[in-house]
């Protein structure tokens, strides 16, 4: 066990007062600091300590004070810090009186482990809000100028993780089912994986000339966005070299881009078509 960890572990085990401080689990958004909450930038300048990863991205993260950041995503390394320290560290501060939050990209209960965290706290008697944000699952999409739903095109949008393998049996995302829907389908995590639920989606009967968007990096500076179809988004991602963080949305959604992206101007002056 490292110090870090000892040290948690201790503090653990003291009983909570009265004055035990409050934790904000906070959503920043996709990364451009204009989208941050104006509620989520009070409680990050108000605040003793923020805990974060890196997906509030570098420009909402360069604007915290240094003496008040943690960071616990990935360590030196190349490893992630275990949940459970970043837990026990949120009871621990809050036990010591600060006021902490918690920064989470997006939204903080999307794919974020908001909600893990906030049973830890509840279980622990420490008291918590939850500052919702904008999710890059819609923002993402968005700023590359897709909308998710379409009158003329999609009734429904499905989020899903791209860290499911489509060919492994307890894969937890019905791949199939989500083909049947005719809706749009939001990818997070999905840069890896993605030659294996595209081509889970065409055995589960979708057409291959559906079309595919990847947004990277969306809204940070260096956003970058690559299109295709089904058959086609694997060679679009690795001729464009896009990496994670990025959104893959599937559905006649993705293929709007194309009528508007000559007027749009969030990627204008921020990146191009990969
Ligand atoms: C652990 S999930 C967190 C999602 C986050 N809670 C949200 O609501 O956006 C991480 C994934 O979110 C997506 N993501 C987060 N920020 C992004 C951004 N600025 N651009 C593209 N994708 C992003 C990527 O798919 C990434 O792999």
């Amino acid at each position: 066990m490292s110090e870090r960890d000892e040290a948690v572990t201790a503090t653990e085990e003291r009983v909570g007062t009265d004055d035990t401080g409050t934790v904000s689990l906070v959503g920043s958004g996709p990364g451009d600091p204009d989208l941050l909450t104006v509620k989520a930038a009070e409680l990050i300048e108000s605040a003793d300590v923020v805990l974060h990863d890196k997906l509030p991205g570098p420009e909402i993260l360069g604007r915290i004070p240094e003496a008040k950041r943690e960071d616990v995503g990935k360590r030196a390394g190349g490893e992630w810090t275990p949940q459970e320290y970043t837990n026990r560290r949120l009871v621990e501060l809050a036990r010591e009186g600060k006021s902490i939050v918690r920064l989470k990209g997006g939204d903080p209960f999307v794919f974020g482990r908001g909600g893990e965290e906030a049973e830890y706290l509840a279980e622990a008697g420490v008291p918590f809000e939850v500052v919702p944000g904008v999710t890059s699952a819609i923002a993402g999409p968005a700023v590359a100028g897709i909308p998710v739903t379409h009158r003329d095109h999609a009734s429904s949008v499905s989020f899903v993780t791209g860290h499911e393998d489509p060919t492994k049996e307890e894969s937890a995302v019905d791949w199939d089912a989500l083909a049947a829907t005719g809706g749009t389908i939001v990818v997070l995590m999905g840069v890896g994986k993605l030659q294996a639920y595209t081509a889970g989606l065409r055995d589960a009967g979708l057409a291959g000339d559906t079309p595919v968007a990847l947004v990277e990096r969306a809204t940070w500076p260096d956003m970058r966005v690559a299109t295709g179809t089904l058959d086609t988004v694997v060679d679009a991602r690795d001729e464009a070299g896009i990496e994670p963080p990025a959104i893959t949305v599937i559905g006649d959604v993705a293929a709007t881009r194309e009528r508007v992206v000559e007027f749009l101007r969030n990627d204008g002056k921020r990146g191009d078509d990969g």
